[in-house]
C-alpha cells in the first residue's frame, strides 16, 4: 500500500517510517504542500496524507479521484481544509482527532509564563551578558481571572493548569458539559471580566473574528490573549489597533490567520511580505510561535499511530475506521458513522 505523504518535515519521518514499515505501508515523502500543482506526484499511489496547511480543494480532490487515490489521511485534527463536502462519495476523510492535547495546554501556559514574566526578553539580554532588570517586571498569576473559550480536550486541561496556579477559572463554551467544576459564563462576561483570555474552540463561521474590534473594546485595560487553537478566531488587524492602544497588554500567538505559507518555513533571509505580522512581531508584548503547540515527541509518536492505524482501518475488513469524517459527522439524523457505519 502506498501513501504520499505531503510537507514532510524532518521530525514527522522517523515515527511515520517505524509506524508504516511495521503496517506494510510505503510512504512516499515529499517536501512539497498538496495543492493543485502538486497533486500530480500522487499518481501511483492510494492514498495522500497531508496537513492542515495543504489546499484539498474541490478540483485537487478531483484530480486525486482521477489518479485512483482513495484515502485523504489527515495528519491533524483540524480539516477546515479539505473540502469534505466534493469528497463525499469519492474519497474517504479521515483525521487525528486528538494527539496529545496536554502539549497544546502546556504551551499555552508556557506561552502566557514566558510573556507574564518577560523571560523571552530575558533570555536575550543574558546571552548578550546584560543583567540588568529594568522593564522586566511581571505579574504573578495567582488571583488572577483567566476566561476559557471552549472547554474540549485542550481547553479542559488548560483550564486544570491554570487552577494549579491558583487563577480564577472562567468559560465560555457553546456545548458546556452538564456538572463541572469551572463557572460557565457568556462570551461578553469573559471579555469584560478576564486578565488572560485563551482560545481553544474550533474554527467556524460562528468563531471567525470571535476577537474583533468591538471584543476588544470590552476587555479589561492590560488583557493576556492567547491563541493556540486557529489564527482566524483573531481579527490581526483589531489585536494590532488593541495593542498600539495599550488596551491589549500582552498577545501570544501560535497561529494567526494568514500563516499558511508563513509558518513551518525557514523564510530568514527573505523580505517579510505579511506587514501585519511583521508588525506584530515587531511590538515588545507580542509572542509568536509557528503553530509549534502540538510539537513534542509524544505528539508526534500519537500522530503517527493514529494515522497509520487509519490508513490500515480504511484499506482492511469493512473499511469502517472510528476517525473518519464528512460533511454530515455531527448531523444528527444523516451521521452514519454515529450508526458505526461508513459515511459513505
Ligand atoms: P475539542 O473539539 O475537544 O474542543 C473544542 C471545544 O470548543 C468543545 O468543547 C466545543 O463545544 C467548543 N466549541 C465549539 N463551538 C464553539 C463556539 N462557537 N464557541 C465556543 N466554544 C465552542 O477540540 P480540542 O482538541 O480541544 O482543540 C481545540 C482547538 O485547538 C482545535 O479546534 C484546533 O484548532 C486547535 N489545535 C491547535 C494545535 C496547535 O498545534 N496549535 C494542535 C491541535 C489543535
Amino acid at each position: 500500500m502506498k501513501t504520499a505523504f505531503f510537507d514532510t518535515k524532518p521530525y514527522d519521518k522517523p515515527a511515520f517510517e517505524l509506524y508504516g514499515k511495521e503496517k506494510g505501508i510505503e510512504f512516499k515523502f515529499f517536501e512539497t504542500k498538496l495543492n493543485a500543482d502538486t497533486a500530480q506526484l500522487a499518481d501511483g499511489c492510494d492514498a495522500v496524507c497531508v496537513l492542515v496547511n495543504a489546499t484539498v480543494a474541490a478540483e485537487v480532490v478531483d484530480t486525486l479521484y482521477g489518479y485512483g487515490i482513495k484515502l485523504i489521511a489527515l495528519r491533524s485534527a483540524g480539516y477546515n481544509n479539505v473540502d469534505v463536502k466534493h469528497a463525499y462519495g469519492k474519497i474517504h476523510v479521515v483525521h487525528v482527532p486528538a494527539y496529545s492535547p496536554n502539549s497544546v495546554a502546556e504551551h499555552a501556559m508556557a506561552l502566557l509564563l514566558t510573556s507574564v514574566r518577560r523571560i523571552h526578553k530575558a533570555y536575550n539580554r543574558t546571552k548578550d551578558f546584560n543583567f540588568s532588570l529594568n522593564g522586566l517586571t511581571g505579574f504573578n498569576l495567582h488571583g488572577k481571572t483567566v476566561g476559557i473559550i471552549g472547554t474540549g480536550k485542550i481547553g479542559k486541561i488548560f483550564a486544570d493548569i491554570c487552577g494549579g496556579f491558583g487563577m480564577n477559572v472562567i468559560a465560555y463554551d457553546k456545548f458546556p458539559p452538564q456538572e463541572s467544576k469551572i463557572k460557565y459564563t457568556s462570551p461578553d462576561e469573559i471579555f469584560e471580566k478576564s486578565d488572560i483570555i485563551s482560545l481553544h474552540c474550533p474554527l467556524n463561521s460562528e468563531t471567525r473574528h470571535m476577537i474583533d474590534k468591538a471584543a476588544v473594546e470590552k476587555m479589561k485595560k492590560g488583557v493576556v490573549i492567547i491563541n493556540t487553537s486557529r489564527g482566524a478566531l483573531i481579527d490581526a488587524e483589531a489585536l494590532l489597533e488593541g495593542i498600539k492602544q495599550r488596551k491589549v497588554g500582552a498577545a501570544c500567538l501560535d497561529v494567526y490567520e494568514e500563516e499558511s505559507d508563513i509558518f513551518f518555513e525557514d523564510l530568514s533571509g527573505h523580505i517579510m511580505n505579511d506587514d501585519l505580522l511583521a508588525r506584530l512581531i515587531s511590538m515588545p508584548n507580542v509572542i509568536v510561535t509557528s503553530h509549534q503547540a502540538f510539537l513534542t515527541e509524544e505528539a508526534l509518536d500519537n500522530i503517527a499511530a493514529t494515522t497509520v492505524n487509519n490508513i490500515i482501518s480504511c484499506f482492511e475488513n469493512d473499511g469502517i475506521c472510528e476517525n473518519e469524517l464528512c460533511y454530515r459527522c455531527g448531523n444528527i439524523e444523516e451521521c452514519k458513522k454515529d450508526r458505526k457505519e461508513r459515511c459513505f
